[in-house]
């Protein structure tokens, strides 16, 4: 049976891919330290999974688990802009020295291939959209840098290191389990938070920054095709949706949704923020066979379903735990 393993894991991204892994057959590792994923993301899963709690920074660790998989799916990282400007060592670690160990190991252990979640973030503020794969990056900040890197040492260790390597350049994604818990989760997250709780939400700037959101499960269902397409080492895609709406755009249409009206507030611009992000997307529909199935909408409607519910999910559990100490 093949062994895949997703670092990251108990993540956002990693915990949907996981599920992906799982019905499409194979025993699925996880490698995650559990410092922004969380193992409730796992909860109706776990018999069906091996969980490493491990840092991938710890490579007498991780090497062990990655060696002989079929694919490594590395999604493991701390995944804030501005967390990477106000606390940057532990980015730079995770994010680069992490990565590398997690490229060396699969290149020792003779992993089949390695993909690689790669940042949007790295076109930075470069003046044409959409974001073709061909322009030169401009990282505006030490997390774009470091995925950067780590897009570099996937093409490195597909030349140098004998390793099959893709790289896909998330952009903005969304979708059940994002936490929205910390000042640094994904706008989305925070903006149905606030939609569900009636509450405004602060927006940093004009809010005429744009993002080309894209749902997970179409993230998912990319990551699966680049593990398996062919003639695509040590290759870099978008994986984005093609679209773009801005902050305001987006809660108003959320306001709408509802059939609230709760301004929103604003705040100054966050450092390292980018303004305009939008995929191009030939090449991985040319050679991914990339198919975006899920419209912002339909996205936001499924993902503010999945909040509601886990909302009522976590009062059950506060009710019967006030039912079990009475
Ligand atoms: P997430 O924070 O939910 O998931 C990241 C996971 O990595 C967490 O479970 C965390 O505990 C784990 N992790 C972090 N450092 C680790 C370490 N040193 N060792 C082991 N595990 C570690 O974030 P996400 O949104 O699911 O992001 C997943 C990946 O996708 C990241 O690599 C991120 O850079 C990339 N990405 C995300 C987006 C997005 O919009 N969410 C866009 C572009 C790229
Ligand atoms: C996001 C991802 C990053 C990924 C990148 C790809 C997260 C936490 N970040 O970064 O991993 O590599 O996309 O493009 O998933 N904002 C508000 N109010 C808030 C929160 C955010 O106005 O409460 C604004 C931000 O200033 C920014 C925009 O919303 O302009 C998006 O912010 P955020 O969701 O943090 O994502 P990115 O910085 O784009």
């Amino acid at each position: 049976m093949n062994r895949y393993i997703v670092t990251g894991g108990a993540g956002f991204i990693g915990s949907a891919l996981v599920r992906g892994l799982l019905a499409q057959g194979g025993r699925v590792h996880v490698i995650d330290n559990l410092s922004t994923g969380n193992l409730d993301n796992l909860e109706d899963i776990a018999d069906q999974i091996t969980v490493h709690e491990f840092d991938i920074c710890d490579y007498d660790r991780i090497a062990p688990v990655i060696a002989g998989a079929q694919r490594v799916f590395h999604l493991a990282a701390l995944p804030s802009v501005p967390k990477s400007i106000l606390d940057p060592v532990p980015s730079h670690q995770s994010n680069i020295d992490g990565t590398f160990n997690v490229f060396r190991a699969a290149a020792e252990g003779k992993v089949g291939r390695v993909v690689y979640a790669a940042s949007s973030s790295a076109y930075g503020d470069t003046p044409a959209l959409p974001k073709v794969e061909t322009m030169t990056p401009q990282p505006k900040s030490p997390y774009a840098l470091q995925k950067l890197v780590g897009e570099y040492y996937a093409a490195i260790f597909s030349e140098c290191f004998n390793l099959e390597t893709v790289s896909l350049r998330f952009f903005n994604v969304f979708g059940p389990r994002q936490d929205p818990t910390s000042v640094y989760s994904g706008v989305l997250s925070i903006f149905l938070t606030c939609l569900i709780e009636r509450r405004s939400p602060t927006i940093f700037g004009d809010g005429e920054q744009s993002r080309d959101f894209t749902y997970v499960e179409d993230v998912v269902k990319l990551l699966l095709k680049a593990s398996e397409a062919r003639g695509v080492s040590g290759k870099v895609f978008n994986a984005g949706n093609g679209g773009r709406y801005t902050l305001n755009e987006t809660w108003r249409l959320l306001q709408k949704l509802e059939g609230v009206n709760l301004p929103a507030q604003y705040g100054p611009p966050r450092a390292g923020d980018v303004r305009d992000s939008q995929a191009d997307t030939t090449a991985a529909v040319q050679e991914l066979r990339h198919a975006p199935q899920f419209t912002f909408e339909q996205g936001l409607r499924l993902t503010l379903d999945w909040y509601r519910a886990d909302v009522a999910r976590k009062q059950g559990r506060v009710a019967a735990g006030a039912n079990l100490v009475s």
